[in-house]
């Protein structure tokens, strides 16, 4: 039924728009057209320090396999962020920060004081030793650094490399060793909903797995009394006391790297995913403007972390770009109460709110007054991201949040596509809920079949995109052939998105999930490869199968089944070791939800794990398990239907 049910641009956006409907398709007919004159076009929103006369160079056949925007172009990514605004915008706020507690004051910094910021945090890393090339991990709380920091990073040519800061010791090692970084920017703690977070203590511990890390910098943010090693450990202050604020921008070639950021794929550790200069910020800067229809300096607030793509390309680089004023918030959306957002809102009177639809879920849960209790009165646009919205939290973000008058931007794309590739625009296109609706310009996506048959019209199957756009990555650190063969060999010519997707009389896309093994926690991807492995680690774990199921509030939960050693009995307790042991290994975010001990798991006569079943069996729909005459064994089935985890 939801798709008939459509909300047209609201007349006030209408009027105001920079881009209606027209506008949107003279765009898209234009970038898929003649691609070559309208990115040229379009990188005249950078600041070229050599403007490129070359726009895509890219290929997705194996055997002339690239992708290459702007190679003969040179610029540099802070420079565009921030100096670039300093004679228009120097005393416009740039950044917002917002405590976690609200008690504490909020900070903001002008574009020319955020300047200065990155400067010495830049010069601070040249005395440190780091130089373009290198790779920087950053594993920070939501605060002000952490962003000075990785423009910093971005002004000398370095690498940044941002770990979340929920990941855990193991997971951050992992990620220190696999881009071989000598080099960790931390914090003595963090602080999310009035708890303490150990991130220094997460380093020291990491440490040890980590041969390549020689220097420790801690921000001081808590105070907490921490151990600081002789020679390796600098406090941030000390460092930055030294310090000028004046550093020289590195002139970088469009396709250096920009980042790494590891993401969880369906098969092995999490890959690198390598973003570079030139093309990853105009995309960064061309869909935030389209997408909100941004206008400077709007206040606008991206609820992501950091440690996300999401707040690279939108609380950081995406905005700035624009010379707009991003607010950073330190917290969680529902402490001190379910009100907090709202409040956040009306303190910082925030125009464009930008969230993820586990928080809505989690919100509505709690009712309408926690929301009417606030004003809201400054909102114009609110925006989602990171899964599916389901049409109930939907109408609950339009019709409670919005009070109907702010349209819902619903923006699907990954941490490989740079910045969002399918969203309405909301002066151009009549929502409907639970759509991300039509494709951005440049974008080529197609429907296609399980063999690669491209499907026309009304269709369902996999999402693929034909065509490379400017914000694409580029390579998995260290392994390109892992790059090509993850998303390019599935179907020839094409990027496969990961995502199954249905494409309505109205050309509208709906994305139905991932059909990999990858699930969705929260707006956070997991590979169920990764729970299972962490899982067969312990000691008492013979094998582990992972799968995903409906979650109300996370979207998917996690659902873990667990054979264990012979002479091992299940219990109660065991179970909460588990839970335990995983989060340690990976952190709280892949914590199982549910484990069910299992005798044996279903599998083919050849030892493959059917997964389809215990998919089946995790979501409680066992009525039609399908065809098990293929089992090895199939009264496997029987047991594991009989003692479903609740
Ligand atoms: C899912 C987050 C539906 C999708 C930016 C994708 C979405 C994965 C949406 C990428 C959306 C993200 N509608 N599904 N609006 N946004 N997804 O790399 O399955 O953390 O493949 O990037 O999240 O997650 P990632």
């Amino acid at each position: 039924m939801t798709e008939q049910e459509s909300y047209p641009v609201p007349a006030e956006w209408a009027a105001r728009t920079q881009v209606d409907a027209a506008g949107y398709a003279s765009l898209y007919g234009r970038a898929l057209g003649d691609p070559g004159r309208f990115w040229l076009e379009q990188a005249k929103r950078l600041d070229w320090i050599k403007r490129p006369e070359i726009a895509g160079d890219w290929s997705f056949n194996e055997d002339d396999f690239r992708i290459a925007w702007f190679p003969d172009g040179r610029l540099n990514v802070a420079a565009n962020c921030v100096d670039r605004h300093l004679k228009t915008r120097g005393d416009q706020t740039a950044i917002i920060w917002e405590p976690d507690d609200p008690a504490d004051a909020a900070r903001r910094f002008t574009y020319a004081e955020l300047h200065a910021e990155m400067g010495r945090f830049a010069n601070v890393l040249k005395a440190a030793g780091v130089r373009k090339g290198d790779r920087v991990t950053i594993y920070m709380p939501m605060i002000p650094e952490a962003a000075f920091a990785m423009l910093a990073c971005a002004r000398i040519g370095a690498i940044h490399s941002v770990v979340f800061g929920g990941f855990s010791p193991e997971a951050l090692a992992g990620r220190i060793r696999d881009c071989d970084s000598s080099i960790v920017i931390t914090a003595d703690e963090g602080r999310r909903g009035g708890r303490p977070v150990p991130l220094k203590a997460n380093v020291d511990a990491a440490a040890g797995h980590a041969p390549s890390l020689k220097t420790v910098i801690v921000v001081k943010v808590t105070g907490a009394n921490v151990a600081m090693q002789d020679g390796r450990d600098h406090w941030y202050e000390d460092l930055a006391s030294r310090a000028g604020t004046d550093c020289p921008v590195e002139p970088m070639g469009a396709e250096d790297p920009l980042f790494v950021l590891y993401t969880s794929g369906s098969t092995g550790k999490p890959k690198g995913v390598l973003h570079t200069s030139g093309g990853y910020l105009l995309w960064a800067a061309l869909t935030h403007e389209l997408t909100f229809d941004y206008r400077a300096p709007s206040i606008y607030w991206c609820a992501a972390d950091i440690g996300w793509v999401t707040g690279h390309s939108y609380i950081l680089y995406g905005p700035l770009a624009n010379g707009g004023t991003t607010l950073m918030y330190e917290g969680v959306p529902n402490w001190p109460t379910a009100s907090r957002i709202w409040e956040v809102v009306d303190r910082h009177k925030v125009e464009i709110l930008y969230t993820a639809p586990t928080a809505l879920r989690a919100l509505m849960r709690e009712g309408d007054a926690p929301v009417q209790r606030t004003s809201r009165a400054s909102l114009k646009l609110l925006g989602s991201v990171g899964e599916p919205i389901n049409p109930e939290a939907w109408r609950w973000y339009h019709h409670v949040v919005g009070e109907d008058r702010c349209p819902i931007i619903d923006t699907w794309w990954q941490t490989e596509t740079g910045g969002t590739l399918i969203a309405p625009l909301p002066g151009a296109t009549a929502l409907k809920p639970g759509s991300a609706t039509l494709p951005l310009p440049g974008v080529d996506p197609q429907i296609v079949d399980a063999v690669g048959n491209v499907l026309t019209g009304e269709a369902e199957g996999n999402l693929v995109i034909a065509r490379s756009w400017p914000g694409q990555m580029r390579t998995v650190w260290g392994d390109h052939a892992r790059f090509f063969q993850t998303y390019f060999s599935t179907y020839k010519g094409k990027y496969f998105t990961g995502d199954g997707c249905r494409r309505d009389a109205d050309g509208y896309y709906w994305i139905t999930g991932r059909v990999d093994d990858v699930i969705n926690v929260s707006g956070h991807r997991m590979g169920t490869a990764e729970v299972e492995s962490a899982l067969v680690l312990h000691p008492k774990v013979a094998e582990a199968a992972v799968v995903g199921f409906p979650h109300d509030i996370k979207g998917q939960g996690i659902y873990a089944y667990v054979t264990l050693n012979a002479n091992e009995e299940p219990s109660d307790a065991l179970r909460k070791e588990l839970v335990a042991w995983v989060r340690t290994e990976i952190g709280p975010i892949a914590s199982p939800d549910a484990i069910q001990f299992a005798p044996a798991l279903p599998k083919t006569r050849s030892g493959k794990i059917m997964r389809r079943i215990l998919r089946k069996i995790a979501e409680g729909d066992t009525s039609n398990l399908g065809d098990v005459s293929t089992l090895a064994d199939p009264s496997v089935v029987e047991h594991l239907v009989a003692n479903r985890a609740a």
